[in-house]
């Protein structure tokens, strides 16, 4: 109790002197870290890159570019597309919208702004000998343009998951060859129109999301999947398309990185692809569960990452995977070794790992050969955290566990952070409702705080973080009846100014100077008598 006494009396004399205080990261809530006199960017680097994502299928709307997978998707199963039916048919129609855009970028306060490129809008048919929409060059350009304006530094997906349908209809995309001849040729034409001021490029995001979602379950575009398992598929085989694609994206983004140091050497910039990452906690303390959380890192990362640094797929899967998996011969595997200068890791939530049986050999699919049972609950029906959306629950302290995975397994990488957010309710609300995000400042700072412990203390390279979102957008396979953004958009009226939510004035407290503008802060927020009744 004394002891207790004098660590209380130390802490309180320390909270007056900023400098000396250290920062305990919560894994529940109530999170302090929300307080941005206590914990702000001043606690890391001054090089590290603040930022906001977006994705182009998300934000832009269809107008002025030709048709993609995404669109041809949405309208085959509208019911896929998000309870609503919504799509991206016009979403924020940020084509037209992009200066609201980047001057909620600037109200933020934030340094980088990651948005992608779409194939379609540059290249309708998808190829560049069918002929460049001029218009689609000036658009990203003006942007590019008026971010750098700004001070804002651009990092830009060439691929997030916009297929130009022609190349689907053609031969199926991803799952054929000859995309990566087309994804080298649109790449050089973006390399070429942008470089000037683009320095850090992302490749293909998500590696992970178009094999398993697009080709295994069916749930994301292009809609492929075996029969038995949703007959609304037009096509594919769940076992064995998967791991095509995910080759053939291995060999495009390879392809694509050595044309940029090749060819584009002189521009000077950085490139890599982007990864999904979850953290795994064993579902019970048995030597199984700990050898299922093991399986479970290898074939939802080492899928990638494995080829990435060794040239090769994970042994395990190779041992469960069999013939279904492809391989890399000697020259594919020396481009594929080594290609990436720095990776992107989007993390958003943590699971529970447990063996499952195998899959009788009829219902052979890539979800299940890893033989892990991945759940929400523990044993004791325990979640790893505060809840995050439709069953699943977050982990703050899982951005510490995969930043120390990456450093340790894979030789020590550069990394962004390039996605990390959490949804609100969405639907047709005013901005007074959707003001009221609390829960999205609770999911920022308590990873944030847990990224800067993986810096501080494990000497993890971490450069930057990009918060998911810039602004509320059609999201995959929900429409719009989720909100991701720190900013609200109004899709009744998307010309309507975008207003910044409780989390968009935190983060750009946040990023403040805050020694200087502490006024300002205390009388513009008032965290301290917020509502939490939305996280019942
Ligand atoms: C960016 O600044 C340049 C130089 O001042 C100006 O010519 C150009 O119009 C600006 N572009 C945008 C999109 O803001
Ligand atoms: C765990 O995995 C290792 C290596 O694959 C294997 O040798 C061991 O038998 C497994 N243990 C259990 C309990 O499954
Ligand atoms: C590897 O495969 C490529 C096709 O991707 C082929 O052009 C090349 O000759 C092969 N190299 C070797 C060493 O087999
Ligand atoms: C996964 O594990 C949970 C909890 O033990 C169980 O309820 C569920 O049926 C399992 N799923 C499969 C596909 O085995
Ligand atoms: C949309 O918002 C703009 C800008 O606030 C406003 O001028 C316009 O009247 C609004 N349109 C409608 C239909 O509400």
């Amino acid at each position: 109790m004394k002891l207790l006494g004098f660590a209380l009396a130390i802490l309180l004399a320390v909270a007056t002197c900023k400098a000396d205080e250290e920062i305990t990261c919560e894994e529940n809530v109530p999170f302090t870290c929300s307080q941005t006199d206590r914990f702000n960017k001043q606690d890391f680097e001054k090089d590290f890159i603040f930022g906001v994502a977006s994705s182009a299928y998300q934000i832009e709307g269809g107008r002025g570019r030709g048709l993609n997978i995404w669109d041809g998707f949405t309208h085959r199963y509208p019911e896929k597309a998000g309870a609503d039916f919504g799509n991206g048919d016009t979403t924020c129609d940020s084509y037209t919208n992009w200066e609201k855009d980047i001057g909620v970028i600037n109200e933020l306060g934030v340094k980088g702004y990651r948005f992608s490129i779409a194939w379609s809008r540059i290249l309708p048919k998808g190829k560049r000998s069918r002929g460049i929409n001029e218009d689609g060059i000036k658009y990203y350009s003006d942007l590019i343009d008026g971010l750098r304006n700004n001070s804002i530094e651009p990092f830009v997906t060439l691929f997030h998951w916009d297929l130009p349908q022609t190349l689907q209809d053609e031969y199926e995309g991803f799952l054929d060859r000859r995309i990566i001849d087309d994804f080298k040729d649109y790449a050089d034409l973006c390399f070429e129109k942008f470089g000037d001021r683009v320095k850090h490029w992302i490749t293909i995001n998500q590696l992970f999301t178009v094999p398993t979602r697009g080709y295994a379950l069916g749930t994301d575009a292009p809609g492929r999947c075996s029969k038995w398992h949703d007959k609304r598929c037009y096509g594919g085989d769940s076992s064995t398309e998967p791991y095509i694609v995910a080759h053939n994206q291995l060999l495009a983004h390879a392809m694509v990185v050595d044309l940029y140091r090749t060819k584009y050497k002189h521009q000077g910039g950085k490139i890599g692809p982007v990864m999904i990452t979850r953290w795994f906690l064993p579902y019970d303390d048995t030597p199984e569960s700990k050898n299922a959380t093991e399986r479970a890192k290898e074939f939802f990362l080492g899928w990638f990452m494995e080829p990435l640094t060794k040239g090769k797929y994970p042994d395990i899967m190779r041992e469960l995977v069999g013939k279904r998996l492809p391989e890399f011969n000697e020259t594919e595997a020396a481009y594929v070794k080594g290609s990436y200068d720095f990776l992107g890791l989007n993390y958003y939530v943590t699971q529970y790992a447990h063996t499952q049986d195998p899959s009788p050999p009829e219902r052979l699919t890539a979800m299940t050969d890893s033989l892990v049972n991945l759940t929400s609950f523990d044993v004791n029906g325990q979640p790893p955290g505060p809840p995050f959306s439709k069953g699943s629950y977050y982990h703050p302290r899982g951005m510490l566990n995969v930043m120390e995975h990456f450093k340790t397994k894979y030789g020590d990488p550069l990394i962004y952070v390039t996605e990390n957010g959490i949804s609100t309710p969405g639907g047709d609300i005013p901005f007074t409702e959707a003001f009221h995000d609390y829960e999205r400042i609770d999911y920022l700072c308590s990873h944030l705080c847990f990224l800067r412990k993986a810096i501080k203390e494990k000497r993890v390279n971490v450069k930057g973080y990009f918060a998911w979102a810039l602004g509320d957008n059609y999201e995959f396979c929900n429409g719009f009846t989720v909100r991701f953004g720190l900013s609200y958009v109004d899709f009744n009226n998307v010309t309507a100014d975008r207003d910044l939510k409780a989390s968009g004035l935190w983060y750009q407290s946040f990023l403040r100077d805050t020694t200087k503008n502490q006024d300002l802060l205390r009388s513009s927020l008032s965290f301290k008598n917020r509502d939490r009744k939305s996280l019942a």
